[in-house]
């Protein structure tokens, strides 16, 4: 059973894999790369997200655009595919990722119930625009909030600070919704209620921040919170 979720000021959700399908650019791309869309895709999200850690480490920061379009480029330099078309219409289809298909009602339900929505992001605001237009959920959240303003990437305190500052609440009243396991583990070190949207069944990380709630899809949300 869920642990129900009290007296939450805000619903604040991580943008890539949580609400918007990463995958779903390589899948429209199935007919020129074949079997090899899944590793593509898989490694594009990995060197992807190891960049924003190690950039944050090095102290060099490049916003998530560049490292996105620079984690492609290793991905299929990987698989060996050397395609600069099939480049461009992968990168072109980030920036228009399909949504999940339980986000639109499940962010209606919310805010008919008075609830405050934001997205808390590693991407930077031209990315994350598009993507909330392209998906249809222009009117469904009353802020984003990207790095890109401090520039360090998650799961560094000072980005869930960003949320806490913009939404003038503290962290126990923000309850924050992502598929990834290790941007749960940052976000409930910092005091959020953390519900885990465990999509993929990945096995629980081993650090410190553990989840209120692991759940399978965010339809699952306004039940948590008593709605
Ligand atoms: C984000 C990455 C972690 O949206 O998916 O912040």
């Amino acid at each position: 059973m869920a642990e129900k979720l009290e007296n939450i000021g805000a619903c604040v959700f991580d943008a890539y894999g949580t609400l918007f399908d990463v995958a779903s650019a390589a899948a429209q791309c199935k007919d020129e790369l074949g079997d090899k869309w899944e590793p593509l895709s898989d490694i594009w999200r990995m060197k992807q997200l190891n960049y924003t850690w190690l950039r944050s480490l090095m102290e060099e920061y490049k916003d998530f655009w560049q490292v996105t379009d620079d984690a492609l480029d290793f991905a299929m330099d990987t698989l060996g595919i050397d395609d600069k078309a099939l480049k461009g219409k992968l990168i072109n289809l980030y920036a228009t990722l399909d949504a999940y298909p339980e986000v639109p009602a499940m962010l209606e339900t919310l805010r008919s119930n008075n609830v405050r929505t934001a997205i808390l992001s590693n991407g930077n605001m031209t990315m994350l625009n598009s993507a909330v237009e392209s998906a249809g959920l222009s009117e469904l959240f009353d802020a984003v909030i990207s790095v890109d303003t401090i520039k360090i990437y998650k799961p560094h305190p000072s980005v869930y600070q960003l949320a806490v500052d913009e939404l003038s609440l503290p962290a126990e009243r923000i309850c924050f919704m992502s598929s990834n396991a290790w941007d749960v583990a940052g976000a409930a070190n910092v005091g959020f209620k953390v519900n885990w949207v465990n999509r993929f069944g990945q096995a629980t990380e081993r650090l410190p921040g553990k989840p209120a709630n692991e759940i399978k899809s965010l339809d699952e949300l306004p039940a948590i919170l008593g709605l």
